[in-house]
């Protein structure tokens, strides 16, 4: 068995997320995490939030709270939405904590031992009246190009040019409104990337065949481009601190790390929070320092995360000149659009994962979107796929099914699965179908083809059906009783088959289908191509009930309500 170390990419402390985010980093990863669980696997899978930069700062601000209380809140509001959806992280760190700090220090001092940290003097905006240099974003002023007032040292948001702080008319500090701005000369950090360059394009060699076209075009692409050396300090309140020890006087003048120098090391750091939880049975460091090939590292993202992870992450930890495990799999994503247009938070348009939980369970959201995961293009959300999907394959194929058949065997045969005949040809046939179906379902979940598994699955929910409706008990009852029993007790054991491989994707649900049967309730299990042959898991005799309703069905009135709120159509 394979130990199976899983990131997916740190949300942004910034705000709770919309339902794209999750699509491409945690729900996909959470699915793979748990699969590989049932298999039997040792799995870590670790996340956190990114905590760190300008965009943190200015969301505390906004709030009016000093920034490391507004991440402590931001932290717990965003794990508790993950819980809400059910993501089985084993470890859901914080990229501000101590483990981060030490490791992401500790980093910065090898490269810089290795000749691959130089200091460099650049020109900066800075403010007498708060007293620091401004972040090309916290510069104001008017755009040269459209008039807009209030674009930022970066870009203008009216006319969406790219800009520099110098380039603004009357510019302003953001922070106090000061026009008392001065160019000062100061020094930060720059990694050589461009001294890595061949070692990167060398290790990517090694990789990119086994990745998705979509993470190796992209890791071509930056490298053909050329790696180019990149400041790595920021003038910040809130990061990682330069540590004194290496560079004195940029501690000093309070220089911290930029966001995306500490982020992904808070991978390693969170699995060290996680360790350090429990010292005395968890081992980080032999999930990432000087792991066996045993560990299979594999890493979840949005397409615009992959240059960091293919190339600059790889960079960072090659130049460390220390065996940091680096990753073997980038799965990466596509977009979730919102009727082909993107998800906007500043027009209102779109799901946050917040309020997807207070409209349905998180069951329905997980399987609707992993079934329609960004994988080897853009998907787009749409209300009336999403009522659809959730009426077809949910609550008709799926979940009427069980009830039906826990129903009507309760009524004619007592709350015990009945003993039936021996298993005909319909029951043989039925078995080879499961299995080939399981099968195939097991191949794209290892190949971590979502979608391609998510169809799978759903083959597997219909083949009970046709089943069930060409063996038709409610009629067979009336002539023949055993064949009838023989036939719900089937029935039965699909229902406690797609109680365990439905797990990944929908694990209340599965829950309370494993529940409604009086077995052991062992989570860690999956099934063999012979159990889905026999289907003869759950003997006769063995009691069950009948659970309340799996999936409610969505009503139009539900559709033009939810299109309402949260806009539909034009996109
Ligand atoms: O794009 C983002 O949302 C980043 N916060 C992802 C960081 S991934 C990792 F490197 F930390
Ligand atoms: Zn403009």
């Amino acid at each position: 068995m394979a130990r199976h170390l899983i990131t997916s990419a740190l949300p942004y402390i910034n705000g709770i997320k919309h339902l794209g985010n999750m699509v491409g980093s945690m729900l996909p990863a959470d699915v793979y995490s748990r699969y590989l669980r049932q298999r039997g696997h040792d799995v870590l899978y670790i996340c956190a939030t990114d905590e760190h930069g300008t965009p943190a700062e200015l969301a505390a601000k906004e709030q009016g709270l000093p920034v490391a209380e507004f991440c402590a809140q931001a932290h717990d509001a965003q794990k508790a939405v993950y819980d809400g959806f059910a993501l089985a992280f084993d470890y859901f760190g914080r990229s501000s904590s101590p483990e981060n700090v030490e490791i992401t220090q500790h980093f910065a001092r090898r490269l810089n031992e290795n000749g691959f940290i130089e200091e460099r003097a650049i020109r900066q905006v800075y403010s007498p009246a708060d007293g620091r240099f401004l972040p090309d974003r916290y510069v104001e002023g008017t755009c040269p190009h459209c008039g807009y007032d209030k674009a930022r040292g970066d870009q203008c948001e009216n006319c969406t040019r790219v800009l520099d702080p110098t380039d603004l008319i009357n510019p302003r500090s953001a922070i106090s409104g000061s026009t008392d701005l001065e160019v000062r000369e100061t020094k930060h950090l720059f990694l050589l990337q461009s001294k890595l360059q061949h070692e990167v394009e060398a290790w990517v060699a090694r990789h990119e065949d086994d990745w998705p076209q979509l993470a190796s075009s992209i890791a071509r692409k930056w490298l053909n481009e050329g790696l180019h050396d990149r400041a790595i300090t920021r003038d910040l309140d809130w990061g990682v601190p330069v540590p004194a020890d290496t560079w004195p006087e940029l501690a000093a003048e309070g220089k911290v790390f930029y966001v995306w120098f500490d982020a992904p090391i808070e991978y390693i750091g969170a699995t060290k929070e996680w360790a350090d939880q429990d010292p005395a049975n968890r081992d980080w460091k032999s999930w990432w320092y000087e792991a066996d090939d045993t560990v299979r590292y594999t890493e979840f993202m949005a397409k615009d995360n992959v240059p960091f992870h293919t190339v600059m992450f790889p960079a960072t930890e090659l130049g460390v000149r220390e065996p940091w495990k680096k990753v073997d799999y980038v799965k990466a994503f596509n977009w979730l659009t919102y009727y082909g247009g993107k998800f906007s938070t500043s027009q209102k348009r779109g799901v946050f994962t917040d309020q997807a939980l207070a409209i349905l369970p998180a069951d329905y959201w997980r399987y609707f979107l992993i079934a329609n995961a960004p994988e080897s293009d853009d998907s787009s959300f749409t209300w009336e796929h999403f009522t659809a999907t959730v009426n077809k394959d949910l609550a008709d194929t799926l979940g009427n099914f069980v009830n039906r058949v826990l129903s009507f065997s309760k009524k004619r045969f007592g709350e015990e699965v009945p003993a039936g005949g021996e298993p005909g040809e319909a029951e043989a046939k039925l078995g080879e179908e499961i299995a080939a179906l399981l099968a195939e379902y097991e191949s794209h979940m290892e190949a971590l083809q979502f979608r391609k598994a998510a169809a799978a699955l759903r083959a597997l929910w219909s083949a009970g059906n046709s089943y069930l409706e060409e063996k038709a008990p409610w009629l067979e009852i009336k002539t023949n009783k055993e064949g009838a029993a023989l036939t719900l007790a089937t029935a039965m054991n699909l229902i406690h088959l797609y109680a365990v491989v439905s797990e990944p994707f929908i694990p209340a649900t599965a829950k309370v289908m494993r529940e409604a049967f009086a077995l052991p309730q062992d989570t860690a299990t999956w099934v063999t191509a012979e159990e889905a042959k026999a289907l003869a898991s759950v003997p006769s005799g063995t009691p069950f009930t009948v659970p309340p309703v799996l999936f409610a069905k969505l009503t139009d009135e539900d559709l033009e309500t939810y299109k309402e709120r949260f806009g539909g159509e034009e996109g």
